[in-house]
C-alpha cells in the first residue's frame, strides 16, 4: 500500500488524504496568522529563562525573517500547502527546516498543534468579526440614510401582517438597523471572549519548562491568556460556536429585511422597487424580475444557523482534551462567516439602490388604520379607553378621510415615528467603527513590533 513520509511519520496515503481532509485548501486561510503565532512562541521561548538559552536572540531573528518571508508569499497566494504537510502548521515548520535548518526544527518546542490551531483560529476570527462590524455599520448607515430620507413617508404599520396603525417608512427601515447595532454588541461580545490566547497550553496539559504565556499573548496583542491550560482546548470548537452564534444574530436581522423587501416590492404592495440589477429574470417569464438576492440571503441564514449548529453537535458530546473531531469545525466557522459577510456586503448596496412610491405607501391605507388613533383621541378628549375602545369598534365608518402623514407627525415620543433620534443612530455606529479602528491599530502595532516589519506588509 503506497505510504507518504511526513514531518511527523511514515502515513499511509488513503489514511493520509482521509485525516487531513479540507484542511490542506481550508488552512491557507490560516497561513499568515499561523506564522504570527510562531513568531510570537519563538520569541518567547528565546526569553525562557534556562540555561542553555532554547533559542539564541540571533536565531530567533533568522525564524522571524523566514516567516516574515512565509507572509509575503502567502499574501501573493504563493504559499502553497502540500498533502503531506497535512495542514499549514507542518507546511510551515518544513519550510523553516528546509530554509534554516536544525533551527527549523526547534520552533516546535514546549508547542502542540492543538494550541497551535487554536491560536490560529481565534487570531482568524479576530480579524473576521472586525470586518464584520464594519460591513454591519455599513448597512446600518445605508438604513438609517434610507429612514431619514423617507422619515416622513406613511406606512402602515401591520400586526399578523394586517393593517395596524399608521407607521413610516424612517420607522420601517431604523427598525432594521437598530436590530444590526444590537448584532453589532452580540458580535463585540464574542470579541471579547475570543481575545484571549490559548498558546502555551500545548497538547492540552502543559509543559514542564517556565514557558511565559503572559508574554505570548502580549507579544500577540491579546486582551490576556486564558487561564487552564486544558479549557483552552476544550474552548476549541466552543468559541467557534459563540462566533457563529453572533453571525447567526446578523442572519435573522438580514433574514427579516430580506422577507420585508419581497414583500413590499410584490406588485400588490408597490411600496418598494427594487433596482433592476438586483433582481434576476427568468428563462420563459420574459417579464420577471425576481428578488433572487433576498432568497438566497433568506436561505443562507439557515445555513449559518446550521453551521452553528454543527459545530455545537461536534463538541457537545466531546471528552475533555483535544479530540481530532474538532478539525470538522473549521469547514463549519469559516463557511459561515464568509456567508455571513456576503449577504451584509450585497444587502448594503442593494438598499441604497431601492426606490420608494410614495403614492402606493399612502393609496395602502384604509379608514380603519386610524382606529386606535381616533379612540386615543377620544381619551383625551375624556372617554375612558375602553369604551373609546367600543365607540370606534362599531363607528369604523367615521374614520374616512383621516391624512395619514398628519397621523403621524402627531407620533413624537421617544422612538416613534416622529420622535426618531437620528444622533442615537449615528452614535452607536460611530462607537462601533471606533472599536474596530483601535482593535485594528492595537493589533498591527503588536505584530509589526513583534516581526520587525511594519504589518499588514505591503
Ligand atoms: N488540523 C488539525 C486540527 O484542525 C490540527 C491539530 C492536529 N492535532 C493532532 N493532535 N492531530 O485540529
Amino acid at each position: 500500500m503506497a505510504k507518504q513520509k511526513t514531518t511527523v511519520g511514515t502515513i499511509n496515503d488513503d489514511v493520509l488524504t482521509f485525516t487531513a481532509g479540507r484542511d490542506v485548501e481550508l488552512d491557507h486561510a490560516l497561513i499568515v496568522v499561523d506564522c504570527i503565532g510562531t513568531a510570537a512562541h519563538v520569541s518567547m521561548l528565546a526569553k525562557m529563562p534556562v540555561k542553555p538559552k532554547l533559542i539564541a536572540e540571533s536565531e530567533r531573528k533568522q525564524v522571524v525573517e523566514g516567516l516574515v518571508e512565509i507572509i509575503g508569499l502567502a499574501q501573493k497566494n504563493k504559499f502553497k500547502i502540500k498533502l503531506a504537510d497535512q495542514d499549514v502548521h507542518l507546511a510551515v515548520e518544513r519550510t523553516l527546516t528546509q530554509k534554516l535548518g536544525d533551527l527549523g526544527k526547534k520552533i516546535h518546542t514546549c508547542r502542540s498543534r492543538n494550541d497551535q490551531v487554536a491560536v490560529d483560529l481565534r487570531l482568524y476570527a479576530k480579524e473576521q468579526l472586525l470586518a464584520t462590524l464594519e460591513e454591519a455599520t455599513e448597512l446600518v448607515a445605508v438604513l438609517t440614510a434610507f429612514g431619514k430620507k423617507h422619515e416622513a413617508v406613511p406606512m402602515v404599520g401591520r400586526t399578523h401582517m394586517q393593517p395596524g396603525m399608521p407607521s413610516s417608512v424612517g420607522l420601517w427601515a431604523t427598525a432594521h438597523a437598530e436590530s444590526l447595532l444590537d448584532d453589532c454588541v452580540t458580535l463585540i461580545n464574542a470579541f471579547e471572549l475570543n481575545d484571549q490566547c490559548p498558546l502555551g497550553s500545548a497538547a492540552s496539559y502543559g509543559v514542564p519548562l517556565p514557558i511565559d504565556r503572559q508574554l505570548t499573548s502580549d507579544l500577540l496583542g491579546f486582551s490576556r491568556p486564558t487561564h487552564n491550560v486544558l479549557y483552552a482546548n476544550n474552548s476549541r470548537g466552543k468559541m467557534e460556536g459563540i462566533v457563529l452564534s453572533a453571525m447567526s444574530q446578523v442572519m435573522l436581522s438580514l433574514s427579516r429585511l430580506a422577507q420585508d423587501f419581497m414583500l413590499f416590492t410584490m406588485p400588490e404592495f408597490d411600496y418598494f422597487k427594487l433596482p433592476a440589477e438586483f433582481c434576476t429574470g427568468s428563462s420563459i417569464m420574459p417579464q420577471k424580475q425576481n428578488p433572487d438576492v433576498c432568497e438566497l440571503v433568506r436561505a443562507k441564514a439557515s445555513r449559518v444557523k446550521a453551521a452553528e449548529l454543527g459545530v455545537y453537535d461536534l463538541i457537545k458530546g466531546s471528552p475533555t482534551g483535544y479530540n481530532r473531531d474538532l478539525q470538522e469545525a473549521k469547514e463549519l466557522f469559516m463557511e459561515g462567516i464568509a456567508t455571513t459577510r456576503a449577504c451584509l456586503r450585497i444587502t448594503a448596496p442593494m438598499v441604497k439602490a431601492t426606490k420608494v412610491n410614495k403614492k402606493a405607501l399612502i393609496d395602502g391605507f384604509s379608514p380603519d388604520v386610524f382606529a386606535t388613533d381616533r379612540a386615543l383621541e377620544l381619551v383625551g378628549e375624556g372617554m375612558p379607553f375602553r369604551d373609546a375602545y367600543h365607540y370606534i369598534k362599531e363607528n369604523l365608518h367615521e374614520l374616512e378621510g383621516i391624512d395619514p402623514a398628519e397621523a403621524i407627525r402627531l407620533k413624537t415620543h421617544l422612538g416613534a415615528p416622529m420622535g426618531l433620534d437620528w444622533n442615537y443612530f449615528k452614535g452607536r455606529t460611530a462607537a462601533v467603527k471606533e472599536m474596530v479602528r483601535e482593535e485594528r491599530k492595537a493589533f498591527n502595532k503588536a505584530v509589526s513590533k513583534l516581526l520587525g516589519v511594519n504589518y499588514p506588509l505591503n
